[in-house]
């Protein structure tokens, strides 16, 4: 297969970046579609760990095009010292370009975000206060300011005049600070003269790429759960991680996305506030907390913890595709001793197995399980399927079963090796 599009099938943070990165060193193009650096993703190799946020995790072999497509925000600010961090450490043979249709994340965003919370109180979204979903909202509002607009300081001048005014008057309703239009001018002026030779029309560079029959690989952010469509709105991220969205996040046709990865932890996991049927609020939270050590790689927040639900995975599979399931953190389990898993939901007594549309009904929905035992010993060495223990392979299988798609990687810990490929995909 020559085009993977990877997609979080959680609430994000499912291992990702670790896939990415694996799959990366076949790849010739990587490509980051939607969201910004509310992403964290880690990828650890060699004993070294690196937490990438916007950067695409194709970054770390010199021969791999990486791309940050139109769908995404971008924080210039953020991006230059993510690329430094990583130069700092060695990685400085790389190839990156970025579209000049895709958002530019402006400072009044983050400004914006940090207020919309505070105004929400004790119904915050829980963002990551990174200014995502204030800068979405000024893409559909059509006041954005994108990157090819730094490509030419005259009109850079001309948009920021348009859109600052309206900027500052909204700043202004939640008693913050308003910019000065020379101020932002060259801000963002220094970055245009950092990015320059990278931004270009990256539609054209896949969609030729494709062409020419190069291996692309999308890695996706953020998880379907999160999506602004399909998700649990509005405890959602602003843009859509699904792999159905990718044509319109790249400029590239449909047809293109052919195979699609869902990545899924062997458990669950939220960060952020919103409905979460299966949680765990006990010692084994606590216990896979630990194991999985499941703190947010962007806002170091303990993440929720809770028991697969296939009811999300079926739900994921029907909203986007999902061809094959990579089985993720499977090594955590082992501290366990009875798995479960939700495979339904009670909602006002009544069995059902989809994900309700309104959040009141989804925060009613109680989990109906069924047991497993856990196999209790080590498996992060294990190499191979059919020398997992006999429960690891059951559950497995069990998951398989449930969610009619096929498990073709499973991961046993964080490190590139500790990756079982049951099925050649990409
Ligand atoms: P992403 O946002 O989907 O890329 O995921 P994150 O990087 O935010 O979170 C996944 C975490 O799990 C990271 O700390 C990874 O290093 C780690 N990880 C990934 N796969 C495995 C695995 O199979 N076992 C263990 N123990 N850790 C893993
Ligand atoms: P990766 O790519 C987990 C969550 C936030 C919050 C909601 C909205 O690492 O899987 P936002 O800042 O996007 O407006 O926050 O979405 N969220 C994530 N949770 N992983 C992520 O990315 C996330 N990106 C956003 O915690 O609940
Ligand atoms: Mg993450």
């Amino acid at each position: 297969m020559l085009r993977l599009a990877i997609e979080g099938s959680q609430w994000g943070d499912e291992g990702k970046g670790k896939i990415t990165d694996y799959f990366a060193q076949k790849a010739d193009v990587v490509v980051r579609s939607q969201g910004g650096n509310n992403a964290g993703h880690t990828i650890v190799y060699d004993g070294k760990k690196f937490a990438l946020r916007l950067v695409p995790s194709g970054i770390f072999s010199a021969d791999t095009i990486n791309v940050l497509a139109n769908g995404l925000v971008i924080n210039p600010k953020a991006l230059f010292e993510e690329l430094r961090g990583l130069e700092e450490r060695g990685i400085n043979n790389y190839q990156l370009f970025i579209s000049n249709r895709a958002q530019i994340l402006m400072p009044y965003h983050i400004d914006l975000d940090g207020a919309i919370e505070s105004k929400l109180g004790s119904s915050k979204i829980g963002t990551t206060k990174k200014g995502i979903g204030p800068c979405y909202t000024d893409k559909a509002a059509r006041h954005g300011i994108r990157m090819g607009d730094l490509l030419c300081a005259q009109t850079l001048r001309k948009r920021l005049k348009e859109v600052l005014p309206i900027k500052n008057s909204e700043l202004e309703s939640y008693d913050l600070p308003a910019y000065d239009i020379e101020t932002l001018y060259q801000y963002l002026l220094k970055y245009a003269e950092i990015f320059k030779d990278r931004i270009v029309d990256t539609s054209e560079l896949i969609s030729r790429s494709i062409n020419s029959g190069k291996k692309v690989l999308f890695e996706g952010a953020q998880g379907a759960m999160l999506c602004i469509d399909h998700g649990t709105f509005p405890y959602v991220t602003s843009s859509s991680p699904l792999a159905s969205a990718i044509p319109v996040n790249c400029g590239i046709a449909p047809k293109f996305i052919d195979n699609v990865l869902g990545i899924a932890k062997a458990y669950t996991t939220r960060v952020g506030e919103g409905p979460f049927p299966s949680e765990l609020f006990d010692a084994t939270a606590d216990n896979i907390r630990e194991m999985g050590h499941e703190y947010g790689t962007v806002t170091k927040r303990p993440r929720r913890i809770g028991w697969l639900d296939t009811v999300v995975l079926k739900y994921v599979k029907q909203i986007s595709g999902v061809d094959n399931f990579a089985f993720m953190l499977v090594d955590v389990l082992s501290s366990v001793d009875t798995i479960k898993i939700c495979t339904a939901y009670m909602l006002d007594g009544k069995r059902i197995d989809t994900v309700p549309s309104t959040l009141d009904e989804y925060q009613r929905c109680k989990p109906i399980y069924e047991s497993m035992p856990s196999w209790n010993e080590d498996i992060s060495n294990i190499s191979k399927f059919d020398l997992l223990p006999e429960n690891t392979r059951k559950y497995i299988k069990r998951v398989e079963e449930l969610t009619d798609t096929p498990i073709a990687i499973v991961s046993v810990g964080p490190d590139r090796n500790q990756t079982i490929i049951r099925k050649e995909i990409f």
